[in-house]
């Protein structure tokens, strides 16, 4: 049998419910916080994820899918939002927008070559932010806000905000020289990949995953000892605005990120529960003002981050928070073959009078069609015979109560209206 590529699963059944449940919440989100929907290719030249997430990173290193097209252009699927937006920022000169900052928003498929493990997949979907624009640290504050607001709205408690400033150039430059002193002497004790990363870009030694045990890691110095003036006074900021919003945080120097184009602001929100694996970090972030600009743009700043949908179902999973159930309007049943066809015209009426509406396929009895009613969690079902057809009269029952109704024909809507307007509200 043919199944799936690995790292990859599909959505059906109850999952997809969850799944456009959660995708409607943020759309909701993201039009009060007035950022617009930007949607880029699934795929893009490699050059760009080289040039924009960074060569030495272990995503693009080790962890594309890059293919040679037809017309012999080298391709990627690409393994996050950021750069396909820079990207078509850039392309489609958002920076001339004399509405400034532009914020946007997506949603969409990524993919990764990693190996799988729970919390960890090769294809995974993702929601972004990211804001061009403007270098004021109350939006790396709102940036930071999106997803805790989101998790608070969902009803996630146990989780925990990590913020840290990776600096401007001039203190990484400062720090990339005291990691080189650092490192130095241990270098023979770091693996093959750490060897090639002090030579190109030592602070990426810090994710490594293989040296992460090793003395030499957990004494390296600390980004932020090597913060200048105006790095520690925009980091500052940062958290006067989380303060202001009552976002409780931690200033936590470990976090690095695994991408190349951050400066200053860098944020992870992980989940804060015991057993729920190591892959934690439900999602992460931060500024990047010279991105637009290695990717060939004019020199603008940026802010964003991005959220994994799996790992925020699990963690729904773990603070046992039970999101919508299936749920329909009407169920509506023809008792014979003979009224099928008005029954079938009603049902379509109905649900283009704004119900969700489903009727029986199957010619089910009618204890089998009460069945089916009950799960589909309808809150009410129409029964119709050849007696309610001919005098145009049906009757309704509520599913819960089972209370009966007699309605004729041309007052459904308004009834209908009336009382599924009170159960959306209850
Ligand atoms: P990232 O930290 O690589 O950042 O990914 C963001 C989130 O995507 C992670 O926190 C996690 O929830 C999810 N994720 C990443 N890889 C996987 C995977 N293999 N399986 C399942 N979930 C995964 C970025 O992608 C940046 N583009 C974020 C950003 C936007 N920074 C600025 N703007």
């Amino acid at each position: 049998m043919l199944q799936k590529p690995k790292g990859t699963y599909d959505v059906y059944g109850s999952y997809g419910i969850k799944i456009l449940y959660l995708e409607n919440l943020l759309h909701a989100l993201m039009e009060k916080y007035h950022y617009e929907y930007v949607r880029t290719p699934i795929f893009e030249a490699s050059e760009l994820f080289h040039r924009g997430v960074g060569e030495t990173t272990d995503i693009v290193s080790k962890e594309t899918y890059d293919f040679v097209d037809r017309g012999d252009r080298n391709m990627t699927l690409r393994p996050e939002g950021t750069a396909g937006v820079v990207r078509s920022y850039i392309e489609n000169k958002m920076y001339g927008n004399p509405s400034q900052p532009v914020k946007t928003w997506y949603i969409g498929p990524m993919y990764r070559y990693e190996r799988p493990q729970s919390g960890r997949f090769r294809e995974f979907y993702q929601f972004g932010v990211e804001v061009f624009g403007s270098e004021d640290p109350m939006i790396d504050a709102e940036v930071i806000s999106i997803p805790v607001n989101f998790y608070r709205m969902l009803g996630l408690k146990e989780i925990k905000v990590n913020i840290n400033s990776l600096g401007d150039q001039e203190s990484r430059n400062a720090y990339r020289a005291a990691l080189l002193e650092h490192f130095k002497p241990h270098l023979d004790a770091l693996c093959e990949d750490c060897k090639t990363r002090y030579l190109k870009n030592p602070l990426r030694i810090l994710d490594c995953k293989v040296d992460h045990d090793l003395e030499c890691m957990k004494n390296a110095p600390k980004i932020s000892d090597y913060l200048n003036e105006t790095s520690r006074h925009h980091f500052e900021k940062v958290q006067h605005y989380l303060d202001a919003l009552n976002i409780p945080y931690q200033v936590n120097p470990n976090v690095v990120r695994g991408l190349d184009y951050y400066t200053h602001t860098v944020f992870e929100v992980e989940a804060n529960v015991q057993g729920f694996g190591s892959q934690n970090v439900l999602c992460g972030g931060g500024r990047y003002n010279h991105l637009v600009e290695n990717i060939g743009g004019p020199s603008t700043p940026g802010v964003g981050f991005a959220l994994g949908f799996e790992r925020l179902l699990t963690a729904l999973e773990f603070e046992q928070i039970e999101l919508e159930k299936e749920h329909l309007d009407l169920y509506v049943i023809p008792m014979e073959e003979a009224v099928k066809s008005y029954a079938f015209a009603l049902t379509q009426d109905l649900r283009m009078n704004g119900f969700s509406v489903d009727m029986d396929y199957m010619n089910r009895n009618l204890k089998g069609n009460f069945k089916q009613a009950d799960r589909l969690n309808a809150s009410y079902v129409i029964i119709i015979g050849t007696t309610e057809m001919e005098n145009d009269i049906l009757t309704i029952k509520n599913n819960q109560t089972q209370e009966e109704y007699k309605v004729k024909h041309e007052e459904l809507i308004s009834f209908l209206d009336e009382h599924i307007e009170e159960e959306h509200n209850e």
